[in-house]
């Protein structure tokens, strides 16, 4: 009797899709990324490479990516701002590039991408080196061109990603983010020993809770089913999770081809609203957060004109109007982007399967984008 057995298959580890396996690793990768970097209320990032005198004289920080790394900046800023108060740039780098810059040595670029090859992002990292900024990488690829060109790198050490879409990169970028953000935050005298152990603490926990969203896959598999056949779809989350709804719309669009436009809830009254009506399904972030009740309101605007809400929920939250709850455990506000991840991932992974899409190699994109 012979076995069936491919090269690829075994990669896949018994998963159907590369992007399901790496979805599934993101517990790992996040305990990866995590490793070595703190010990007794501070933060070690031995590969930085910048003096304690240059960077307290940092003013301000520019962050620089592409595609989901600048998803991943966007929430990066949030974070700098909140626990080192320096003032955050966020830039798609093909922008960046062809834009007089403000740069001199008290600028911090902080280059963001998984593959350290993209174009666009070098480009940009290189401009921004050759007018003096101090440049530190957050980076997937060890020597990559990215990591050699910049002065210091953060690796987020998620291992190999295959799926064009990126999963497990993405959020690892959110966890080196954050530790970026409390190693800036504890350079500049913004937060003590005590403050970084906290929050050190409740990153460690969410290896943990993302299992539990992982455990909850079944679900996902039924509302492709019933949801497959929509032509549009919108995305709606407010402050940490604004950008979540732009990852959310992105994920589904590259591997499912379904258009669906991510937004900042609140902006919705200056132009999405007009379409909504019975057949726009809208996924909002409805999670516990300083800005809960404002997406509340902004639930019942599409309600009110029969729009039908997906909402990604706590326990204790779920929404009797919502055609559907996805449940995800409560946790810090600032971390919640991680654990909101993997309703938008699989979301889009099982409407993408359930519609026979290629879904690791989705048409017309490429994993690594290394020409203009
Ligand atoms: C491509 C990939 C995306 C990725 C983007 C930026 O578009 O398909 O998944 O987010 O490039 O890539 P980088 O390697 O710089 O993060």
């Amino acid at each position: 009797k012979t076995v069936s057995w491919s090269p690829s298959a075994a990669e896949k580890g018994g998963y159907k899709h590369f992007m399901l396996k790496e979805i599934y690793e993101q517990p790992r990768a996040i305990r990866d990324t995590l490793m070595g970097k703190h010990d007794d209320g501070e933060i070690l990032l031995s590969d930085i490479h910048l003096s304690d005198g240059d960077l307290a004289a940092v003013e301000r920080i520019q962050l620089v990516a592409c595609g989901t790394s600048w998803h991943a900046a966007m929430i990066g800023k949030y974070y700098i701002e909140k626990y080192a108060a320096i003032p955050v740039e966020v830039d798609i780098a093909s922008e960046y590039r062809y834009r007089p810059k403000i740069i001199n040595p008290t600028t911090l670029v902080v280059p963001v991408s998984q593959s350290g090859e993209t174009a666009d992002t070098l480009a940009a990292l290189k401009d921004a080196k050759q007018l003096g900024a101090k440049v530190i990488c957050i980076c997937n690829v060890v020597d990559s061109s990215i990591a050699r060109e910049s002065h210091g790198v953060l690796y987020t050490n998620a291992g190999p990603e295959i799926g064009v879409a990126s999963t497990k990169a993405f959020t690892t970028q959110l966890a080196a983010l954050y530790l970026l953000a409390l190693f800036l935050g504890q350079k500049c005298g913004h937060l003590k020993a005590k403050d970084i152990k906290r929050k050190f603490k409740a990153i460690e926990a969410l290896p943990e809770q993302m299992e539990q969203v992982l455990s909850d896959e079944p679900r996902y598999t039924e509302f492709a089913r019933n949801f497959h056949n929509h032509q549009d779809f919108l995305f709606l989350g407010r402050s940490y999770n604004f950008p979540i709804a732009l990852e959310g719309a992105l994920k589904l669009k590259e591997i499912s081809y379904i258009h669906a436009e991510g937004y900042a809830a609140g902006e919705m009254k200056h132009g999405p609203i007009a379409l909504i009506d019975k057949e726009m399904p809208v996924v909002v972030v409805a999670t516990a957060s300083e800005v809960y009740e404002k997406t509340i309101s902004n639930i019942e605007e599409v309600m009110a004109r029969n729009g039908l809400v997906i909402a990604i929920t706590n326990p204790d939250n779920q929404l009797s109007g919502a055609v559907e709850n996805f449940v995800v455990p409560e946790v810090d506000e600032e971390l919640s982007p991680l654990v909101n991840a993997i309703p938008m991932q699989f979301l889009a992974y099982h409407i993408a399967d359930y519609k026979g899409c290629d879904v690791d190699q989705p048409r017309n994109l490429a994993k690594s984008v290394t020409v203009e």
